[in-house]
């Protein structure tokens, strides 16, 4: 059966710098502050005219001329993202119109952080099956519009962005997605949530006032949680593959807290310098984290043929998984 192989990455983030310097101008809170808690020191956030559709195609026509792929000839196009440009239609079905993409079938992926990787092991399905031959996976996302601007706890965390990546398959049985291994545990869903706007509380002045249709999460859980359940994933991601973590060249992983991924990384016994970073620049990205870091180290040529790329990433869900690519 052909494996999926990455041929092309591209990415995007908004051009408005928001710096930890002007967060203290909004809630009471201090550069070290986030600095040290996280490792986040600036992130973009999107004109008021720009939704997650209009990243997520630039991101997308970056991948695509990076892969030398025309629109017309992809046939599947899956977005991670819990933030689309409007409930229905998906984002993807918009970014498909964008692009002009008019032989691919199209849908959102709802994962939360970890929709990056939901999508790449979603599409990988559809490749392996043969089913379709080019396939564009996107994570996106606008969390600027979805936090509360007034709650130090999660407005420092997050910023906007988008990365792609286009699939193809390959014969080559050394090259490409070896293996995804997903999880969820939704009896954790109220940790990290969006409590209200939907279908439990729709849209009322109750929901406005209480702010219920913004981010609530609890910090301290969350970080508990990832650092175990992505050290887990990525032992069993690696051990599927008869590899161990000595054997992983790379790390991209969502980009959440530089803690979690010390945590991590240590638990790995890996170093942290395999792991390539950008929280520093982008903030926690959600979906679009996966996607965007590996797009960074791709055009910055780290990514050598045959190396051993260990992906993870976690959200809301709680979602997690870890999956192991030879580039
Ligand atoms: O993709 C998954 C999405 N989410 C995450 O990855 C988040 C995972 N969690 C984290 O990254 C960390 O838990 C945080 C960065 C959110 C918080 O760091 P922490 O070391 O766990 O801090 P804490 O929640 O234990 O809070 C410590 C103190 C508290 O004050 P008290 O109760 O000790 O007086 C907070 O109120 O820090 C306070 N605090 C802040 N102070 C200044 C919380 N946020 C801020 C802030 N500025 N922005």
């Amino acid at each position: 059966m052909a494996r999926s192989q990455i041929i092309g990455t591209g990415s995007y983030a908004p051009e408005k710098v928001l710096t930890n310097a002007d967060l203290e101008k909004l809630v009471d809170t201090t550069d070290a502050w986030i600095t040290e808690r996280t490792g986040i020191r600036e992130r973009r956030v999107a004109a008021p005219d720009e939704a997650t559709s209009d990243m997520a195609v630039q991101a997308a026509r970056r991948a695509l001329e990076m892969a030398g792929v025309r629109p017309e000839e992809l046939e599947l196009i899956v977005v991670g993202t819990v933030s689309p440009d409007m409930p229905m239609p998906s984002c993807a079905a918009l970014v498909q119109a964008k692009l002009g993409a008019k032989r691919a079938f199209a849908f959102d992926v709802a994962a939360a952080c970890a929709g990056g990787l939901y999508a790449l092991t979603v599409a990988d399905q559809f490749l392996r099956t043969g089913q379709v031959k080019r396939a564009l996976v996107i994570g996106a996302e606008l969390f600027s519009r979805m936090v509360n601007w007034e709650d130090r706890n999660t407005c420092v965390l997050f910023g906007d962005g988008a990365g792609a990546m286009v699939l193809a398959p390959t014969e080559d049985e050394e090259r490409g997605l070896l293996s995804s291994h997903l999880h969820t545990d939704g009896t954790l869903a109220d940790i990290l949530c969006i409590p209200g706007g939907g279908t439990r509380k729709s849209f009322s002045e109750e929901v406005l006032r209480d702010k219920l249709h913004t981010l609530h999460m609890n910090g301290r859980e969350v970080f508990k949680f990832a650092v175990r359940a992505l050290a887990d994933s990525t032992h069993e991601a690696l051990a599927a593959n008869g590899l161990e973590p000595r054997d992983v060249t790379h790390v991209i992983a969502h980009q959440a807290n530089l803690r979690i991924l010390e945590a991590v990384l240590q638990r790995l016994e890996l170093p942290l310098e395999k792991c390539w970073l950008n929280l520093r620049e982008y903030g926690n990205t959600s979906a679009a984290s996966l996607p965007m870091t590996l797009d960074e180290a791709n055009r910055a040529g780290r990514l050598k043929e045959g190396d051993v790329v260990a992906m993870m990433a976690i959200g809301a869900g709680m979602t997690w998984g870890s999956a192991v690519m030879r580039w």
